[in-house]
């Protein structure tokens, strides 16, 4: 059984390991495009043109169902992607809508009009890009009414997390928090919206308080997909081997994923 699994660069990885500790039968082809992370302060254009290429190589190598593992190309892409790009025989799926989803107590594809939830606001971590597209508020609003969202833009974080230099994601994510902080001072629930981040989760709780309620994808997202397999079984490919591609160097990338995320795996060249 595969699926691909794609992202700007390392954040899909959080990701792939809960797949791997919820769905260990699954076999996964990860590509993540390091090359051109980060995503988050990229046109429109580009991402949609950067994410349907990264697709199209999970694609060509057998995979029928692509995660986009990547809250960035998720908000700005995913849409447009769904409506004129993939072939009807293929599926593109997101990590936006799952999360969205939890916060607004719904289930998979309940489109009723929107309703009072319990949360009452939320303070949203996330790409320059993300939080442009508002695409959180949208799809917040498909399913819920009377939710304050307060969004955080946190340029550069990525680019911290890519070249591995947790000094400067530690000074970044303290001048993010508390700005955030300062205008929400006590949010309900907080979302990391982009899946690079729970790679520095801790440092996000220790600027924002153990007591703040923290989500992030991909307990999530893990849950949603178990559940869509489990009705859409011909969309996993019949592969049986899990591997790792970047459009990067293979052994920067391998040592970076080693250092943040505990895994050691070894990545080939898209080239
Ligand atoms: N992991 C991507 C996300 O979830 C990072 C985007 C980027 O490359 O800037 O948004």
């Amino acid at each position: 059984m595969t699926i691909g699994v794609f992202d700007s660069g390392l954040g899909g990885l959080t990701v792939l390991l809960k797949i791997r500790e919820k769905i260990p039968n699954l076999s996964v082809i990860y590509l993540g495009d390091n090359d051109n992370a980060p995503y988050g302060t990229r046109s429109p254009q580009e991402i949609y043109d950067m994410t349907c290429k990264g697709i199209q190589v999970l694609f060509d190598r057998g995979c029928k169902l692509v995660i986009i593992a990547c809250n960035t190309a998720s908000a700005v892409a995913l849409r447009k992607i769904q409506e004129e790009w993939v072939p009807p025989d293929r599926r593109v799926l997101g990590v936006f809508v799952p999360l969205i989803e939890k916060i607004t107590e719904r289930e998979w594809g309940d489109n009723s009009p929107p309703r009072k939830v319990a949360v009452k606001n939320i303070a949203l971590f996330a790409t320059p890009s993300t939080v442009t597209s508002r695409a959180f508020e949208r799809e917040l609003g498909f399913r819920a009414i009377g939710v304050k969202v307060e969004s955080q833009p946190c340029d550069g974080l990525v680019d911290a997390i890519e070249m591995g230099d947790l000094y400067l994601a530690d000074k970044l994510i303290d001048t993010y928090a508390n700005g955030l902080l300062e205008r929400l001072p006590d949010p309900e629930v907080v979302v990391l919206g982009c899946t690079h981040y729970p790679l520095v989760k801790n440092l996000f709780t220790k600027y924002l308080g153990n007591q703040t309620k923290i989500l992030d994808h991909p307990d999530i997202v893990c849950e949603s997909l178990k559940d869509y397999i489990s009705r859409h079984p011909d969309k996993i490919g019949d592969q049986n081997k899990s591997y790792f591609l970047t459009s990067g160097d293979p052994k920067n990338i391998e040592g970076k994923a080693l250092q943040l995320s505990g895994i050691k795996v070894s990545f080939n060249s898209i080239i």
